[in-house]
């Protein structure tokens, strides 16, 4: 790609970006949120037409005109925000557009056979073929979408962020299936913000910054991170987390969750939260994390067990109950939880805490805006102006929104689950921060996180979670990133 541009209204996404890809090679595109990456690739998809510059294509000038003529080019792509129907079966979503191909003829045991076949070469054979999209969770259909992409005759595979919804060990297998792709001499571009990924899978480096090349043919495994975080944001960052408070915490029990179970998911869990205090759960995808949060919100009901604030125990799967008491969950899934795309960034901030915005009938749109204001700018939400669309944000800065809907509330307890996903290194140190604040100021935070260095870097406690059972529970200080895996993998077949 040579001199790319596109213009949005009010915004050059891209100006001028230079892109070189070769034959069997991971070339890793990095920047911060907003940079132009998912555009780029949107132009080489076929989803945009560039306003200058060109593509070409093994030797030859390509105009992409649909995503359609992309991929009968072999270029591939799976979206940051995928692009699935959710009431067809994972079978007919992989071969759909095949069968325009094929004159409108579907042969159902065919697709459904070689469906199989490609989820199994993705080390995936537990997702049915006929199984309905909607169901899976965003990591399963990740998986789908790879899927999709390998059943077309593939060149050039391009996957923006793919492993912000996957844990560790299903990012080992999409890494295995990198690694079995590019010996047959497939082309990767793989974007993400987790550096230590681009070490372990990449072997160029391309960094965006402000819709421009400014570094391209670095090594992935070479570079220092210093020198990847200051070419991607300009200047130094010391990705650090903020200093632990009360390693002991002597602050009151807040959130008291005692025997907590649902049947099937997880048992048993048994944990205090004191104000001031943040602990952290680990564990794989399906560990029970995210429904134990969950059922403290009340959006799932414990089969047995309670949940308590402030020593007050709470009605059993009630929201209402527990919105009640103070508890605000940000949850995992971000996208179809809450964002309105069309309304601006300071409704979606403010969405959450309309009420205090009341006045006599009337909502106080200063102080709303204000408020927002404040937050868009403490999480440095690019671009900061808090009348944009939150649909014209980039992937990180839409996250940003609604995390900052969640700080800006008043909870008691605040439970925030997978808070970083998709957001840059330079962010991530400002949310973490954020956080820390919260609990200084008496919140008692939970958290979730795939990334356990995340875990172990804020919390100050530390639950891990093994199918569904607390197989630890201690200082975060006291453990490390290698035990803690041993606990998470113990007894799992990989
Ligand atoms: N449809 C659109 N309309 C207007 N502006 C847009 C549109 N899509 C993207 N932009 C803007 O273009 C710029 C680049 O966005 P892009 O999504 O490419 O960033 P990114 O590098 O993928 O970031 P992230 O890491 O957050 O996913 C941003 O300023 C974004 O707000
Ligand atoms: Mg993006």
């Amino acid at each position: 790609m040579r001199g790319i541009v596109k213009v949005f209204p009010g915004v050059r996404a891209l100006d001028g970006v230079d892109l070189e890809v070769r034959a069997g090679e991971v070339h890793c595109l990095l920047g911060q949120n907003g940079a132009g990456k998912s555009t780029l690739i949107k132009v080489l998809a076929g989803a945009h037409e560039p306003d200058e510059g060109e593509i070409v294509w093994q030797g030859e000038e390509l105009r992409l005109t649909t995503p359609l003529a992309a991929m009968k080019h072999g270029i591939a792509t799976i979206y940051q925000e995928l692009d699935l129907v959710d009431g067809l079966s994972v079978a007919e979503n992989i071969y759909l557009g095949h069968e325009l191909a094929a004159g409108g003829f579907s042969r159902r045991g065919d697709t459904q056979r070689e469906a199989a076949a490609l989820l199994d070469r993705l080390g995936h054979r537990e997702i049915s073929p006929r199984r309905e999209v909607g169901t899976l969770s965003a990591a399963g259909k990740q998986i789908v979408s790879m899927a999709r992409a390998l059943s077309h005759d593939v060149k050039l595979i391009v996957m923006d962020e793919p492993s912000a919804v996957l844990d560790q060990e299903e990012v080992a297998r999409l890494f295995k299936v990198i690694r079995d792709l590019t010996g047959e001499g497939v082309a990767v571009v793989y974007i993400s913000h987790r550096l230590e990924e681009i070490r372990q899978i990449g072997d160029r480096v391309t960094v965006l910054k402000d819709g421009r090349t400014v570094a391209t043919g670095l090594s992935a495994r070479d570079t220092p991170t210093r020198e990847l975080t200051r070419r991607m944001t300009g200047r130094d960052i010391e990705y650090v987390f903020p200093e632990r408070v009360s390693p002991d915490g002597d602050g009151a029990v807040v959130l008291g969750v005692r025997d907590l179970a649902a049947s099937g998911v997880f048992s048993r869990v048994d944990f205090d939260v004191r104000a001031g205090e943040i602990v952290g759960l680990a564990g794989l995808v399906g560990s029970g994390r995210s429904e134990i949060l969950e059922t403290v919100y009340g959006a799932r009901k414990a089969t047995t067990g309670s949940v308590s604030v402030n020593g007050k125990r709470l009605r059993n799967g009630s929201v209402r109950a527990a919105v009640g008491a103070g508890i605000g969950l940000c949850p995992e899934e971000r996208k179809s939880q809450g964002l309105l795309l069309d309304e601006s960034v300071y409704r979606n901030v403010s969405l959450a805490t309309l009420g205090r915005f009341a006045r006599g009938g009337f909502l106080d749109r200063r102080g709303e805006r204000k408020a927002a204001q404040e937050h868009v700018r403490a999480l440095d939400v690019r671009p900061g102006d808090v009348d944009r669309a939150v649909r014209t944000l980039s992937g990180g800065n839409q996250q940003k929104v609604v995390l900052a809907r969640w700080l800006l509330r008043d909870c008691r307890v605040l439970l925030l689950d997978e808070p970083t996903r998709g957001v840059d290194v330079g962010a991530r140190s400002e949310i973490y921060a954020l956080i820390r604040r919260l609990a200084a100021d008496g919140v008692a935070v939970v958290l979730v996180s795939s990334e356990v260095p995340e875990v172990l870097g804020l919390a100050d406690r530390v639950l891990v979670l093994r199918e569904g059972l607390v197989v630890h529970s201690g200082p975060a200080h006291e453990i490390d990133e290698h035990r803690v895996l041993d606990l998470v993998m113990e007894g799992s077949a990989v």
